[in-house]
């Protein structure tokens, strides 16, 4: 018998179990044996943070599922660490994405399944998610337990090496901080955050004759990324491709690199997931390391991301040294880090209540010149951000907000369906219609754990 019951394990109170049960519909839908695609038109293979959102919620539904979707992609780790963006599926034709496996041609590596993968990364949300289906399973014991015991052990050890690629390898400002080498690794593809650095790279429309977008043959122009925006996408996959994916002297020889406000923290946040996780698995030392790194990633942040004149988190080119003068929700999610100094996570909430924001948060200032009520991250809400967000505070002890917030986000979803984002002022469905993080953490909304996993690092 299946411990896990399909309708909410606590009363869900508002919007209301015709909610729960479209979501748990939404990722039945998208499931592909092996993996969750994101959706099934726009994104027909799996995707790195999306599995870690998607997660969480099918603790609820089908925790076998969510452990088995989470291994899908760790088999595909690169020998260095990296967990790629996306892993392609054999049975998905390359037309059907572009760029598909083809364009990317990583190298073979030991190991590696037949279906290939691109050669970036994204932000390292899984051991927060691992942590996230563990403790579900914890709290409902019977049989879930040591399947999920077995699924961490076997997670723990690549959950390190992906930490351990990011901080070492991808440490190009010598921070302590990663960067990112393309948008697409922030998962906040085109951002205002990115704008000022995109500036240096070569945007050659010609290439997008060779290599048509298929994105706009399944999705509204004015929801996604501009042309121009896509040509520099293309000319980035190319050089870091044609480098071998080596992340040796990145300032010099790649055109973007770049410290994110938002990956950072989850990479840090990672770091608190993995002690965690090591208690489990009784790694007491690990567990202490882990904690050490948190509390350094969390300082790195605080010195190297933060403006202080406008009391904000920004990203930082690690190229030129200069932060982006664009204020984007990335700038929101340090918060979610336990260690952040009083003064920041006051700043943090000022801005977030802010006419620039407001809650739920737009992906970028509403008042900015760039501001985009349609088109993907400069201006639509998105549930993932906000889900983090509201993590965030709730690490802080911000219930109130942090309720204000889950029912907000409910509201948007009850009111207009799974989609992949929102207009930010009618909050009006755009991109993708059935969205598979949108539900998976509508699930998790509507549960209402609010206890954070953890408060202070101790
Ligand atoms: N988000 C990208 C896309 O739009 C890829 O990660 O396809």
């Amino acid at each position: 018998m299946h411990p896990y019951p399909p309708s909410p394990p606590v009363a869900v109170s508002d919007p209301s179990a015709e909610l729960w049960q479209s979501a748990a519909r939404v990722l039945d839908t998208n499931w592909s044996g092996d993996h969750m695609v994101p959706s099934r038109r726009l994104y027909p293979h799996q995707w790195s943070w999306d599995t870690a959102f998607i997660a969480v919620g099918l603790a609820f539904v089908n925790p076998a599922r969510a452990w088995r979707d989470l291994r899908s992609l760790f088999e595909a780790q690169w020998p260095d660490g990296r967990v790629p963006h996306i892993v392609f599926d054999p049975a998905t034709a390359e037309d059907d994405y572009f760029p598909g496996p083809g364009f990317w041609n990583v190298p073979a590596y030991a190991g590696r399944r037949a279906r290939g993968s691109t050669g970036i990364v994204q932000p390292p949300l899984h051991a927060l998610a691992a942590w996230e289906v563990y403790r579900h399973a914890a709290a409902h014991g019977a049989d879930g337990v040591s399947e999920a015991r077995t699924a961490l052990a076997w997670l723990y050890p690549r959950l390190v090496a992906q930490q351990e690629y990011l901080t070492d390898r991808r440490d190009a400002g010598g921070s302590g901080l990663a960067s990112i080498v393309h948008p697409w690794e922030s998962g906040l593809d085109n951002s205002p955050a990115w704008d000022e650095a995109l500036g240096n790279v070569p945007a050659d429309l010609a290439l997008l004759e060779r290599f048509p977008r298929r994105d706009l043959a399944v999705a509204h122009a004015a929801h996604r990324p501009t042309d121009l925006d896509y040509a520099r996408y293309i000319g980035l996959v190319r050089n870091y491709r044609d480098g071998g994916y080596s992340d040796t002297d990145l300032t010099q020889r790649h055109p973007f690199a770049v410290e994110c406000p938002a990956f950072n923290s989850i990479l840090g946040t990672a770091e608190l997931a993995l002690a965690q996780i090591a208690g489990v698995l009784g790694l007491t030392g690990d567990a202490r390391r882990h904690r050490d790194r948190a509390r350094e990633i969390t300082a790195a942040i605080a010195r190297r991301l933060w403006d202080p004149v406008t009391r904000t988190f920004r990203a930082r080119d690690a190229r030129t040294g200069r932060l982006s003068p664009a204020r984007c929700v990335s700038g929101l999610l340090p918060l979610m880090l336990p260690d952040l100094p009083a003064d920041r996570v006051t700043a943090i909430m000022e801005e977030a209540r802010s006419e620039r924001f407001g809650l739920p948060a737009p992906s970028a200032d509403r008042t900015a010149a760039t501001f985009d009520t349609r088109r993907y991250w400069r201006g639509p809400v998105w549930i993932n951000v906000n889900w983090l967000l509201r993590r965030g505070m709730l690490v802080h002890g911000l219930r109130g907000e942090a309720e204000e917030l889950r029912r907000a986000m409910l509201r948007l979803v009850h009111e207009h369906g799974h989609y992949e984002y929102f207009h930010p002022e009618t909050g009006e469905g755009l991109g993708a219609p059935t969205f598979s993080w949108t539900a998976a953490l509508c699930l998790d909304l509507l549960a209402d754990r609010s206890a954070p996993a953890y408060s202070k690092a101790a």
